[in-house]
């Protein structure tokens, strides 16, 4: 029987063929956000090759808007292929060898997977934890680094997990006064939150796409600073992870010498960010960092005036893109995010990991934080908290 007659194995599924429609949400979690039209636009663009001048120089203009939002002359600063974790492990796979000890200041989720990504290289991952919601002091950070010399020290500066702003000024020359290199999230920051890579001494950060670049996800911004390219020089060992070989996609992006070709750009991911980049570019850090602080200061007040905690207590470490709200005893979470989705289409998120079924997590991210989402938030909470009960008709 030749083999175009024998019956098919697997019958096409029983799936309806006609084109993919989705709901609108508005976005009010801790990412993704909602994509502004010029953006999304971008990426029903039509494709180029991935080498084609005309996309290298979509390519070359992205580095130079990072350069700007990271507030960096670094020359390694590009978009990893990947989400944000993609851009986490890039920055471990290349600045750490096996053996290499790693310290890891865990104040949320994100110090716990840098911990177990560090683990998988083989670096001896040693941690130090604030409870969640609390910040490491420059005085904490010191004794540690002198307690364990370690060659990397990572600190997450925006916890999405429990939404507290982590400090960074004097944390780079503090690890450079130990011979230690400063890793960096900054990935609910940049562009929300006043970010000086260079001025701050970090030497190597990423961001996402997702959140306050309002741009889909897929491609993540990282720099790497002359110290940390430095480092990478230096190695014994090859880096564990082709794909993520910062030299090796470094070269594509123009890196180090003469263009070559790593693997496939991810070509519609790259208009998008190039897109997200230029609006930022167009508002300015300055005007972006004001509009979020004035966004968050009237959500916080907000919510507080119908009665709510906010997890972070101290004001000056709140995250202004990502509040977490306590949940009241006797309310249960998961019912006012529901009844907020159903009847407005817009969703809030729960805790994550240390918060977990303790608070509600309120994204204000790029083009979302302004003041009528904030408007429709709160009004939508106070529904919500009327509906479970916890606020009565008088209460306000
Ligand atoms: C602070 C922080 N770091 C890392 C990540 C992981 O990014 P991704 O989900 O894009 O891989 C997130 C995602 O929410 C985050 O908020």
């Amino acid at each position: 029987m030749e083999d175009g007659a024998l019956p098919m194995l697997i019958a096409p599924p029983a799936l309806s063929t006609a084109p993919l429609e989705v709901p609108h949400r508005l976005l009010m979690g801790p990412g993704p956000s909602n994509v502004p039209a010029r953006v999304l636009a971008a990426a029903g663009l039509p494709l180029l090759g991935h080498m084609h001048p005309q996309y290298l120089k979509i390519m070359d203009e992205c580095q130079a808007w990072l350069r700007y939002a990271f507030q960096t002359t670094n020359e390694l600063t590009l978009a990893v292929s990947g989400s944000g974790h993609a851009a986490m492990e890039a920055g471990i796979a290349n600045l750490v060898e096996a053996g290499d000890p790693v310290l890891v200041a865990e104040n949320g989720l994100w110090g716990e997977r840098v911990s177990d990504i560090a683990d998988r290289y083989g670096a001896e991952v040693k941690t130090t934890k604030v409870a969640g919601g609390e910040v490491f002091t420059l005085g904490q950070i010191e004794e540690e680094l002198r307690r364990h010399r370690p060659k990397l020290l990572f600190l997450c500066h925006g916890d999405s997990s429990t939404g507290a702003l982590q400090p960074l000024v004097g944390m780079g020359e503090l690890c450079h006064k130990y011979g230690c290199l400063l890793f960096v999230d900054c990935i609910t920051t940049i562009g929300g939150v006043p970010v000086f890579i260079d001025k701050w001494g970090i030497d190597v950060a990423y961001t996402g796409a997702q959140k306050v670049l309002n741009v889909p996800p897929g491609a993540s911004p990282i720099t790497f600073s002359p110290r940390a390219v430095q480092r990478i020089a230096s190695r014994h060992s090859k880096v564990g992870s082709f794909y993520l070989d910062m030299t090796l996609v470094g070269r594509y992006w123009g890196v180090g010498g003469p263009r070559i070709y790593h693997h496939t750009g991810l070509i519609s991911n790259v208009y998008v960010l190039r897109e997200g980049l230029a609006l930022l570019a167009e508002e300015g850090l300055e005007a972006a960092w004001a509009r979020h602080r004035q966004s968050v200061d009237t959500l916080h007040a907000g919510l507080e005036r119908m009665g709510l905690q906010l997890f972070v207590k101290e004001k000056a470490h709140r995250l202004p893109t990502v509040s977490t709200v306590c949940v009241p005893a006797g309310v249960k979470w998961d019912a006012v995010s529901k009844f907020i989705m159903e009847k407005y289409s817009m969703e809030i998120a729960g805790g994550l990991g240390p918060t977990a079924g303790k608070v509600w997590r309120i994204g204000l991210m790029g083009a979302n934080a302004n003041p009528a989402n904030v408007t429709l938030v709160l009004a939508a909470m106070e529904d919500a908290l009327r509906h479970v009960g916890f606020l009565r008709r008088s209460a306000l």
